[in-house]
């Protein structure tokens, strides 16, 4: 009883609930690792029986996992072959660079740019967000620490955010006399609503975890280190589900979100009944 109780004690202390964040994330992880156009970005295929979970990991520690072109051609690459695989079911994006998820487009590089190299980069950056929107698999950003700018942007085109409470998210693009340009007016206001959206971007406030998750911002806060574990439970169980379910829901709820309500349902009426296969 007393072994239960240190033992109970010493499970509440976050440096030991970090490091079985840690074993469990690893532990869990017999992956198999994708090669990658980019060091940057790294895929791997969790196996097991969490195969069908896949997870990109942005991998750019030297600038906190800012964006420049090279990383892009990683992500651009990557996406395309998570929506080519069909035995690709959810997929989470994660860093492997602590206290940061991504802290937007690498603005060093972006300064070596001409006017029309950055218009390129940005409509290209804004492309790829828009790609992994439209995955017609689930996708879950994982958030501890900073997403900023672009950072945030990318967090805005998946399903979900799960974040820890050190989250720190904003869009402080105005500060720097731009807008955010990779979707983030767009996405924003319909996740958050309107007004909230335009205090954010005209303000460049950032919000920790639990601001973002009473404005609607995350799906859930979690205790700091803790975000990756829930992530996974929620891809485990959308992994259980059938998949051709899943791929029909997001596509219903993301079209239907769009139009009227009875325009939604009619478009989803007028689908044939699925023919659940699992592929
Ligand atoms: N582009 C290029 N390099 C960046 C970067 C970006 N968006 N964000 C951070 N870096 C670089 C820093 O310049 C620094 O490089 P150095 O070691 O050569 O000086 C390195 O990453 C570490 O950054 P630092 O600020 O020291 O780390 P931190 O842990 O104190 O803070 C952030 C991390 C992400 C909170 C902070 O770097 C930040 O606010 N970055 C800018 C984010 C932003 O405004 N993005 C929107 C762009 S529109």
């Amino acid at each position: 009883m007393v072994a239960f109780a240190a033992a109970s004690k010493s499970l509440k202390n976050p440096n030991v609930q970090s490091a079985i964040s840690h074993l469990f994330r690893f532990q869990s992880a017999r992956t198999l690792l994708v090669q990658s156009v980019s060091e940057s970005v790294k895929l791997q295929k969790l196996g097991d029986f969490d195969s069908g979970i896949w997870e990109v990991n942005l991998e750019r520690p030297s600038s906190k996992n800012a964006i420049g072109r090279d990383m892009l051609r990683g992500l651009q690459h990557t996406l395309e072959s998570v929506n080519r695989d069909q035995t690709a079911k959810v997929l989470m994006i994660s860093s492997s660079v602590p206290k940061v998820f991504c802290a937007g487009a690498d603005l060093k590089e972006r300064k070596t740019m001409s006017p029309s190299e950055v218009l390129d980069f940005v409509n290209s950056l804004r492309s790829a967000f828009s790609y992994l929107e439209a995955l017609c698999i689930p996708t879950i950003a994982v958030i501890e620490g900073a997403a900023l700018g672009g950072g945030l942007e990318m967090a805005l085109s998946c399903d979900l955010r799960i974040c820890g409470e050190n989250a720190l998210l904003g869009l402080p693009e105005t500060g720097l006399a731009i807008i955010p340009g990779a979707g983030g007016t767009q996405r924003l206001p319909r996740l958050v609503g309107k007004s909230t959206a335009k205090e954010l971007i005209f303000t460049g406030r950032k919000v920790d975890g639990k601001d973002a998750l009473s404005m609607g911002l995350v799906n859930h806060c979690v205790p700091a280190g803790e975000a990756h574990l829930k992530a996974l439970e929620i891809a485990r169980f959308i992994n259980q589900k059938g998949p051709v379910a899943i791929r029909m829901a997001k596509r219903a709820i993301d079209g239907g979100m769009e139009v009227d309500i009875d325009s939604g349902l009619a478009a989803f009426a007028e689908k044939r009944k699925p023919n659940y296969k699992g592929r």
